[in-house]
């Protein structure tokens, strides 16, 4: 294994029951007030995407900013922001997704990102996976026999039609089989957490 992924790992600082009861909180906050942690950690990500012919990085509101921007510069790709509902001031495609207490929202500007080209999607962590699906659906191809689902449960039509190759995250909890819920969809992640759910 990489010798850096375990500096990594004892870089993330784990706080439970914040913020709520029967949650160990995963604070990449840590991370980065370590330099060569931070660094190292993008690194990775570069070493991984660069040269594959990735256009865009997407990177989810709000921990994917912090990590997505610096591999976008990296790899010479642009930087393209989900947001949470009601923050981008143009024509924007939204995308509902299920949390484990109600639901929320990511957005995209319309035009931001071409039909076709190749997206990488970057946050801080994976736990239910419900947040990296949200965003793969936003960013992907409508599937034409799924349309009268997606007004009916999503309340939403639109799709950018990118070809997203990968998710990649700094952290995975892998008892909350989020991987399963992508349905196949590549992701890559640096660390794993087990036992973070009691
Ligand atoms: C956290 C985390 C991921 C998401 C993962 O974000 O940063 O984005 O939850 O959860 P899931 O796999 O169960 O969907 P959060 O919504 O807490 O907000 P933040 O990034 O803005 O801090
Ligand atoms: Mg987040």
């Amino acid at each position: 294994e990489d010798p850096r992924l375990h500096d990594i790992k004892t870089k993330i600082r784990v706080v439970p029951n914040f913020p709520k009861p029967g949650i160990m909180f995963q604070d990449i906050t840590t991370l980065l007030l370590d330099p060569k942690a931070f660094k190292d950690t993008i690194d990775l990500f570069v070493e991984r995407y660069k040269g594959k012919n990735i256009s865009v990085v997407a990177g989810i509101e709000a921990r994917g900013f912090i990590f997505g921007s610096p591999i976008a510069l990296a790899i010479g790709a642009k930087f393209v922001p989900l947001r949470k509902p009601k923050k981008l001031p143009g024509k924007v495609i939204s995308q509902e997704y299920i949390l484990e207490y109600g639901r929320d929202c990511l957005e995209i500007h319309v035009g931001a990102v071409e039909p076709g080209e190749r997206a990488l999607v970057v946050d801080d962590l994976i736990a239910t996976g419900g947040t990296l699906c949200a965003a793969m659906d936003l960013l992907g191809k409508l599937n034409p026999f799924l349309i009268s689902y997606y007004i009916t449960i999503c309340h939403c039509s639109e799709r950018v039609g990118a070809e997203v190759v990968e998710c990649g995250c700094v952290i995975e909890l892998p008892e909350l089989k989020g991987r399963e819920r992508l349905n196949g969809k590549a992701l890559y992640v640096l660390v794993e957490c087990f036992e973070c759910c009691q």
